[in-house]
């Protein structure tokens, strides 16, 4: 398979980035909210010892991707027979979920930053009360818009797939 997208099929490169982001923003998902449950220190801090690397290697494959859209490829033409509304929201949830992964990792981080917790996770000693920093906020709130947007992007990817049979998901290398 080429590494560039065609007219009809998205590329290597641009199949495998979002495959590996989606796998492990699901990783995050879990691991934030079990840390965020979590009442054992010990338990919590070894969440928060793969949260942080898989955030941060999340952050670099969108940043990644973003210039690779930019520099080096094309997106193939849009699946026929779509609504104007549907291509509205299509553009939206999948925009959104660009600015929400570069949100959520910066109010990770800011949150990291502003607490002082980083020598505590890489040291394996006790965190702080992130609580009381406000990145921590826009981090949780962040983290239930993702949820959503996630949820939809995975819906409409089953609408397509199920219901119109337009073989999309062969686009993206599950099928032919
Ligand atoms: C980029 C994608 C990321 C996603 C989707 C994500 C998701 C989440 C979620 C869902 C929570 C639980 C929030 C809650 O219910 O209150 C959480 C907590 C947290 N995340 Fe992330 N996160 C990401 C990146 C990062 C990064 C890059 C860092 C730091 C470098 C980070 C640090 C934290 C911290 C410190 C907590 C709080 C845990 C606690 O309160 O015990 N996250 N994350």
């Amino acid at each position: 398979m080429a590494l560039k997208s065609s007219s009809d099929r998205y590329g290597t490169v641009a199949i495998t980035i979002p495959w590996v982001t989606a796998a492990a923003i699901v990783a995050l998902i879990v691991t934030g909210l079990m840390a965020a449950e979590q009442a054992d220190p010990v338990a919590k801090l070894a969440l928060l010892q793969a949260h942080l690397p898989l955030g941060t290697g999340v952050l670099a494959l969108t940043l990644l991707r973003i210039v690779w859209w930019a520099v080096a490829d094309k997106h193939p033409a849009s699946v026929t027979g779509q609504s104007r509304g549907q291509e509205l929201l299509a553009k939206l949830v999948h925009g959104g979920l660009y600015v929400i992964v570069l949100l959520m990792a910066a109010s990770g981080m800011a949150t990291i930053a502003l607490s002082g917790a980083l020598p505590a996770i890489l040291q394996g000693t006790a965190l702080p009360d992130f609580s009381t920093v406000g990145p921590r906020l826009v981090h949780d709130i962040g983290g239930k818009v993702t949820l959503l947007l996630f949820a939809g992007h995975v819906a409409a990817a089953l609408w397509h797939q199920v219901i119109r049979r337009d073989r999309i998901m062969a686009r993206m290398g599950v099928g032919r």
